[in-house]
Formats: structure tokens, sequence, C-alpha cells
């Protein structure tokens, strides 16, 4: 690392400039992948779970703080995410690349000085760009082979994307012959599929009358609409496209570039029948090339789609071939982003919001003012030491950024603006709550929470709504206002609480807004509900970083409720005796068996078994968690059809070496599918190990152990796939 980049590294992220947040968050993504990749494939962690986390925590906070560098692969989107299931993958004859940022003038005009530097240009020759609105939608691949349309690829991780030809041929603005007799004998097209304004309100408007999710914005609507297994879903949605790039390019057994220029590209897609987005243009120097970009960023608000830059590309395609690649982004290329949209307001009050787990999060409570087309009216100001670092007083005149579907945030304070006779704001130290319980940071000290737990009554509110929601118990017809207004007339305190509303159905039936026929309803919803799986169960409590995912995996593991709360109860009283660092392969040995089994649950560790026992040691939760126990039927897990039949069900699996027909990650969630445990390392309980090309040391352990060994194609055919 450079001496500039350690002293980049080193800064926190709240004093770091936008330039080198976007350096920062570049080097970040780049280590995170690292770390998957020697975690994942190659069996051979560098880092600890610990470190790893303090990665992922820094490149997401400097992702909320300038959220226009958010990229569209970052791996803060991938958080437990696996690599879709039923799209094949398709490896790219060409990686797929990114593009450097620049922000302000200086950064293009040090771009061309690069470019000019690279290539030795003596001081009469021009560096022509072509410029491009810089789409905001998903980049796809199209290869078309003696002119037909083959493959159709996203991008994915750049280096591999998923198979989506039969979604692609329902788009009818890409062609699937390419007109013209000037075919070559293999080309990759590249662009963007995209969704237009208009198209996009009218599919939510679709979507909402027939009861399905909306979407945030284009660019999802965009990629959840390409992204179907069902391709008549596809067929049914106004995908747009605009043809810019190429991956690989072949003809008479020669590889070769397109075209000499990039406007000469442009003008062969035309000629082929691709849309070409006819904003584009030759800019002959770094003038025209700035002028272009404030002429787009004028006319940005009227297109009919997002946009989020302009690209920049140097035009002659030798030059590009000699300037070649930094990393993962060409030497040739920069996208100059557009600023976020910004507005001034008068922040007229900080208010305190109490989340589910008693996280104080502080929000302005601003004049409404009108920010890129909606009116904002609350943007959050994240914690206790944002509110520090802005010195944001109520009275304020605030810079506000709204960028994409993020939430408003505050950027900065007009100081001279501000009224006489304010003070710094001081957090409060106690709950806004009735019960004004005292705060408390938390170790890394940024978050402040409530200590009440289930005693907070605003946390009360919260964690109920929570457990109605349709993640969780999905009851219906009893939304938020219900919520609220039955836990301020005594009706509610805990879920449990829920389970005997049946007694007072009567009472609710005469309530204001409410009748016989509802209160009716109401109950019967509650009863359909008092039957529930394991894994909803778990999920539905709330216990902090327990997700969905999470609890399946505990459900798996522990099969019943009984055995599952006994064992947490379990691996809690051990952790009580035995404070301070473990290692998730040391908690048995170290803590106890309760605790070590817990840490050892596919994808838990000892961070978030940590907050699971910390959860339990607050005796109101136990209570809480036994009192729903006894008003429900919990159903122990079972696995699913497919895995009914299957013979890894049950079946404890491990996967090391790397495997050459399926991702790391496909194999385990197919493993899950058909209801094996997919553990990390081999032990006397593990059934199976399935060794992929340079298997190490578990491959041999497994062998000590007498574990079956198999090979990937053994363990196929053992599957039956
Ligand atoms: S060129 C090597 N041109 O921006 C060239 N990209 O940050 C790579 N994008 O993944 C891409 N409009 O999804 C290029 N006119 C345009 C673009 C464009 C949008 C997206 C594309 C790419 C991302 C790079």
């Amino acid at each position: 690392m450079s001496r500039a980049a350690k002293v980049v590294a080193d800064t926190p992220v709240d004093q770091l400039t936008r330039r080198q947040a976007d350096k920062e968050r570049a080097r970040l993504a780049k280590e995170i992948a690292r770390h998957d990749g020697l975690y994942h494939r190659d069996d051979a962690p560098e880092i600890s779970d610990a470190d790893y986390d303090a990665l992922r925590r820094r490149l997401t906070g400097i992702e909320a703080r300038f959220p226009d560098l958010l990229e569209p692969d970052s791996p803060s989107l991938k958080v437990g995410a696996r690599p879709a299931q039923g799209f094949a993958k398709i490896v790219h004859a060409r990686p797929m690349l990114s593009l450097d940022n620049a922000f302000a003038d200086v950064d293009v005009g040090e771009f061309f000085e690069r470019v000019r530097r690279f290539l030795g240009l003596p001081a009469g020759e021009e560096v022509v760009v072509v410029a491009e609105p810089k789409i905001d939608g998903l980049s796809v691949s199209l290869r078309y082979g003696k002119g037909m349309l083959e493959r159709a690829a996203t991008r994915g991780d750049g280096a591999e994307g998923e198979d989506v030809t039969a979604n692609i041929g329902t788009i009818s603005s890409i062609p699937a012959k390419l007109l013209g007799d000037d075919i070559p004998d293999v080309v990759e097209v590249r662009g963007e599929i995209f969704m237009n304004h208009a198209d996009f309100i009218a599919l939510n408007l679709r979507q909402e009358s027939a009861g399905e999710k909306s979407f945030a914005n284009p660019r999802n609507a965009a990629a959840g609409s390409l992204r179907q297994l069902d391709v008549s879903i596809t067929a049914s949605r106004p995908l747009s496209f605009f043809a810019y790039a190429w991956g690989e390019h072949r003809h008479d057994g020669v590889e070769s570039a397109p075209a000499a220029s990039q406007a000469a590209w442009l003008d062969r897609l035309r000629g082929w029948g691709f849309p070409v987005n006819p904003l584009a243009r030759a800019c002959p120097d770094l003038a025209a090339t700035l002028a272009f970009y404030r002429d787009i960023g004028e006319r940005r608000a009227g297109l009919p789609y997002d946009i989020d830059g302009v690209v920049y590309k140097i035009d002659r395609v030798d030059w590009q071939e000699r300037l070649g690649f930094v990393s993962r982004s060409p030497r040739w290329a920069i996208a100059h982003k557009f600023p976020a949209e910004r507005a001034r307001t008068i922040l007229r009050d900080i208010a305190i919001q109490v989340g589910r787990t008693g996280a104080l999060t502080p929000v302005a409570e601003l004049e409404p003012v009108n920010v890129g087309g909606v009116m904002v009216s609350r943007a959050t100001l994240h914690n206790a030491d944002e509110i520090a670092r802005l010195d944001v007083r109520p009275g304020d005149t605030v810079v506000i950024q709204r960028a994409g579907d993020v939430i408003p945030q505050v950027l900065e304070v007009i100081v001279e603006s501000r009224p006489e006779g304010t003070q710094p704001y001081a957090f409060p130290s106690h709950c806004p709550c009735p019960l004004s319980t005292p705060v408390a940071a938390e170790e890394d000290g940024v978050v402040r929470r409530c200590s009440g737990g289930y005693e907070c009554p605003f946390q009360q509110v919260e964690r109920l709504r929570y457990f109605v929601s349709r993640g969780a118990f999905d009851i219906e017809g009893l939304g938020g206002t219900h919520i609220e207004n039955f836990w301020r007339d005594g009706l509610l305190k805990t879920p449990g609480d829920i389970f005997r509303l049946h007694v007072r159905q009567a009472e609710i039936g005469k309530r204001e807004g409410w009748g016989e026929q509802s209160a009716a309803n109401l109950v019967a919803a509650i009863e359909s509900r008092r039957e529930i799986a394991l894994e909803r169960f778990i999920g539905a409590i709330g216990i902090p970083s327990i997700g969905e995912s999470t609890a399946k995996a505990l459900a798996r593991e522990y099969v019943e409720a009984g055995v599952w709360f006994d064992e947490m109860l379990r691996a809690r009283d051990e952790r009580t005796l035995v404070a301070g660092v473990v290692k998730k392969e040391k908690a048995t040995a170290e803590v106890g068996p309760g605790f070590g089994r817990l840490c050892n649950v596919a994808d838990i560790g000892v961070t978030t078994a940590d907050r699971l026992v910390g959860f339990l040691a607050e005796g109101h939760n136990v209570e809480i968690v036994r009192d729903l126990l006894a008003e429900v039927r919990v159903q122990p897990y079972r696995v699913s059809a497919a895995a009914a039949g299957s013979v890894v069900a049950g079946k404890t699996v491990v996967f090391t070496g790397t495997l050459e027909k399926v991702t790391r990650g496909e194999a385990k969630a197919r493993a899950e599918a058909l209801g094996a445990k997919v553990a990390g390392s081999v032990s006397a309980r593990t059934d199976y190990v399935i060794v992929g090309a340079d298997a190490g040391s578990k491959a041999r352990k497994a062998q000590e152990l007498g574990v079956r060994v198999l090979t990937e194609d053994e363990w196929l055919a053992l599957i039956g796939s």
C-alpha cells in the first residue's frame, strides 16, 4: 500500500474527503473480495471474523456517508446473499469492467493528463473522447455467433454472470439477428438494460393494484424484471436497452477490435440494429468535454430515464489498447458523476427514534423542501457522533442530500445563517420513552442504546410491530396503528398477549374503527398462526442479529423448540462464567459445549452467538419467550419435500477445495435444500467430505477420522444431479 493510501486507510470514515472515500471504497471492496475468496474458495482465511467484519463495517460506513459512491456490485449489497439460484452461470470471455470515478472538473483534467503522459503525446496532439450519458441500469453482455444472439449474461461479479438468454429474448429492441452483411463470426455486445420513468410508474401502479410489491426505483425494477426465472414475467415488463461497448470480437479466426474508434463502434452498433444513446458525442478536447457534462447535467431532470453521470471514453481504439487496465477499470475511460441532489432548508428540531433493539437514531425534522422532485421533511442524522461532527442545532440552515432511494441525509450546516443564542445539541442521556431509562453507548461507541430492553415502551411497540409483520408471525389485520392503539390502551404488552386477545374479542369489536365482524376476523387470523414453524418462531422474537437465514440455521440444528430454548439457556449460562474474547474453534474447550455448538451453527460465529446469549441474559426476555412458547404450538424443523426423499437429509457434509461444476455457494445451497447440514470443519460427526481440486488438510483429516470422502462427481451422482 502506498503511503498516501495508508494514511487514508487510517483516517476515520467521517474525516475522509469524497475523493479519499472513493479510493478507500475501492480498496475495501477489493480486500473484502480477496478475503471472501480465501475463506470460501481456498479454505484459508487470513484474518479473524472480527477483522473481516470491521472491513465490511468501514465500507458500509463510507457508503452511508456518500450514498452516491455505492456501486451496484458492492460487497455490502451481498450481505448473506448467495448467488441467485436457478440461473446457470456464464463466464465472460472478457471480464466486464467497472469505471473509475471523477467528481470534480480537476479530476477530469487529471484523467486527460494521465492519458497524455501514458501515451507520451506531444503538446499539439488533442485527445478526443466520446462522452455518453451513464445510464443507471444493469449491464449485460450479448453474444452473437454468425450474427445470431446465442447467449446473454448479466455482469455478475465481472468475471462470471448469470445466463439470462431467454429473458433477453423478450426485449424487442434487442436484435435476435444482426442486420446488414458486415457480420463478425463472434461479437459480444455490451450495454445497459434500464426502465423508462413512464414505464416504471405504470409498472408500479399495476403491481400495487395486483397486490404485488412495488419497486423502489427504475434500476431495481429493471434488475428485478430481467432476473425472472419465469420468462413470461420478463416479457410483460417494459425494458429498454442502449448498447455501448464490446467484449470478445472474432472474425476469420482472428481476434481484433470491432472498430477503430468508439464513435465508429457506436455507428456499427446502430447499423446492426441496436439502440444507441442519441446524446453520445465526440468531444475534441477537455473544454468541450466539460461543456458536454454541464449540458447533460441541465437536461438530466427532463430525460425519460435515470442517469448518474457521464462516461468519457478515449475515442481511438489503438490508444485504448495501449492504455489497458488498472485492476478492474480501464485507463482509457472514466465516469464523471453528478453530485447527488441537494437542497437547503431549516432544521426545526432533532427527534430521537427508538428502534426495535433500542438503538437511538436522531432524525432531523425539516421545513419541507423539494429535492430533485421529491418533498423531503425528515433526514437521518445517523448517530450522536454525526451530530457532534456537524455541530448541527435546531434552527440551523442545513444542506441535505438525497441519492437514489437512500434516506436523505444532512450534509452540512450553514454556520453563517445560525440564529443567535443556540447551544450545541446535547444527545439525550435517557430514552425519550416515558420510563426514561438511561442510554448506554455500545462498545464501538457509535450507537447509543436504551438499556430498558423489553421494558422500554417504545421498544415494546416496535417489537410487537415486527412480531406481527409479514416476515414474522404474519398476522393479517393487525397493522402498525392497531398495535400502537392496543398497546396504549393496555390490550397488548408482549407477543404472548396477542394470543390472549381472543378473550377480549367483544371489547375489540366495540372499539372505534372496529366492528363485530372485523374483531372476529382478527381473532381468526391470530388463531391461524398459533401453529408455527420453528424457524419462523425464532426469527419473530426479534433477537438482535438473528435474521431469517440465521433463524433457519438454528432451527435446522436444534430441530425442536424446547431443545433450542434449553440449549440457548445453557449457552448463556456457560458464557456468563467465561467473559472475554474467544475464537469459534475454541468455544467448546474454553466456554462450554452449549456455547460451542451455537457458535458452530452455519453462519453464526462468536459475535452473533454473543448477541443471542446477551439477549437472553436479560431476564424479561427469557420470560417473554417462555410465555410465548406456552401460547403457540411450534412445529419441529421439517426438511422440505425435496429433502424428504433425499439420501443426504440430516447428514453433515463439508466441502473443501475448488469445485469445478458449481460454485461453493451454490453447492452449499443445494445441499441445504436437500436437508443436509453444511459444516465448515471436519469432525467425527461429519458424514461426507466432498473434495474439489487442491483440497488440503480437511481431506486428510477426513481420512484420519474414517469419514467418507467423495469427489465432486460422486457427490453429484449421490444427490442425483
Ligand atoms: S462503459 C470498460 N458506458 O457503468 C467500460 N458503462 O461503473 C465499461 N454504464 O458496469 C463500461 N452507462 O453498468 C459504460 N455509456 C456507458 C455506461 C456504462 C452506464 C454502467 C455499466 C458499468 C458501470 C461502470
